[in-house]
């Protein structure tokens, strides 16, 4: 197809204001600050209270995003929500939006790829704008990752955080907007972050709620390799599909897990730390929401200019990954 079919004309984003510290956890569990900030550079994260929902949070960010774009709710024709924590497990989230949003007119559907979910997104979105199914599509990455961790689990109750990223696609327009998307999944590594009950197959009884098998769980020694190799090839792809090399990134975008995966991705692709956005530090991983958030903070930072080559890269629980160039 010829590209680019697709722009981004509106960002938003919802954070909680409640945090969650580096110390506040010293006192849940065998941790300290040094060590969460030495091997992952997070110092905090946003936790989300009861009325936050993901319908609320992603209310608040989608105004955001269509007041940029000069649109109404009703204007939208689709909403794609990325997330792993739907505020219901029938219907979707991405329903609940629509009515909380009053967006009348659109089809509205849930992806789960996890931390991916943001760019799985945005891939489906441009490919209903290819063949003629959408003009004004809302893409959501939303979680509320303090609702399925186990704060007893130091491994990973202190890299979790909550949060909403939004971003409008429109038809593109003066050769601006997205230049490749690349999508992978390898389901034969799922149980390495994963929950394993909760679902259909085990459903909630006293005994997983005694052993907490809903909640997740997580090998992060094995998740740390995949995610490295697995950044480093959706980096790859992307910039191949586009025709673009790393020295082309005016910013890179990844998402959010961890500093150490953050430096070996730019590396691998030859793009200098100071055209690396993070925002891990303040929020730990948001999984979905992580990519969107911080795009919509470069936006409203100016850290992105109208011209620039924008480079997205995803990888989470599946495994999924994901990645996505743009020009701004
Ligand atoms: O969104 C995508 C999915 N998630 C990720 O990308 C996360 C990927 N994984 C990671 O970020 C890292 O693996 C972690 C941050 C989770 C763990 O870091 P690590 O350097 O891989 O540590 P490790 O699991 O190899 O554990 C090293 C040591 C162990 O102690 P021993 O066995 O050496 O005595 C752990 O028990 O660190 C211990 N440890 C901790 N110590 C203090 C594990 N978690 C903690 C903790 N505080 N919170």
């Amino acid at each position: 197809m010829q590209r680019p079919i697709a722009r981004i004309t509106g960002t938003g984003r919802y954070s909680p204001a409640k945090v969650l510290s580096n110390a506040d956890l010293e006192v849940m569990v065998d941790t300290s600050d040094d060590w969460i900030r030495e091997r992952t550079g997070i110092r905090e994260r946003r936790i989300t209270e009861s009325h936050e929902t993901i319908a609320y949070m992603a209310t608040e960010a989608a105004r955001q995003a269509l007041d940029e774009a000069g649109l109404g709710p009703e204007d939208l024709d689709t909403i794609v929500l990325g997330t792993a924590t739907p505020d219901r497990l029938l219907p979707s989230t991405a329903c609940d939006l629509q009515a909380s949003l009053g967006a009348v007119h659109a089809a509205a559907f849930d992806i789960d790829a996890a931390c991916s979910g943001f760019l799985y997104g945005m891939t489906v979105a441009e490919g209903l704008m290819s063949s003629g199914n959408a003009r004004n599509a809302l893409v959501v990455g939303a979680e509320r990752l303090s609702t399925i961790v186990n704060y007893q689990d130091r491994g990973t109750c202190i890299l979790f955080g909550d949060g909403v990223g939004v971003a409008l696609l429109q038809p593109a327009d003066n050769g601006q907007g997205v230049l490749s998307t690349y999508m992978k999944s390898d389901g034969r590594l799922a149980d390495l972050l994963y929950r394993p009950a909760g679902g259909s197959v085990r459903p909630v009884d006293q005994d997983v709620l005694q052993d907490q098998s809903h909640m997740l769980h997580m090998a992060g020694r094995e998740v740390f390799k995949h995610a490295v190799r697995s950044m480093a090839d959706a980096c790859d792809r992307a910039l191949e599909q586009a025709g673009l090399s790393g020295e082309d990134i005016d910013i890179l975008i990844p998402h959010q897990a961890n500093i150490r995966i953050i430096d070996a991705t730019a590396k691998h692709a030859g793009i200098p730390p100071e055209k690396v956005y993070v925002n891990v530090d303040r929020y730990g991983n948001t999984s979905a929401a992580s990519i969107p958030i911080a795009l919509d903070e470069c936006v409203r930072e100016g850290r992105i200019k109208s011209g620039d080559i924008v480079l997205l890269v995803a990888f989470g629980a599946g495994f999924t990954w994901a990645s996505c160039a743009i020009r701004w």
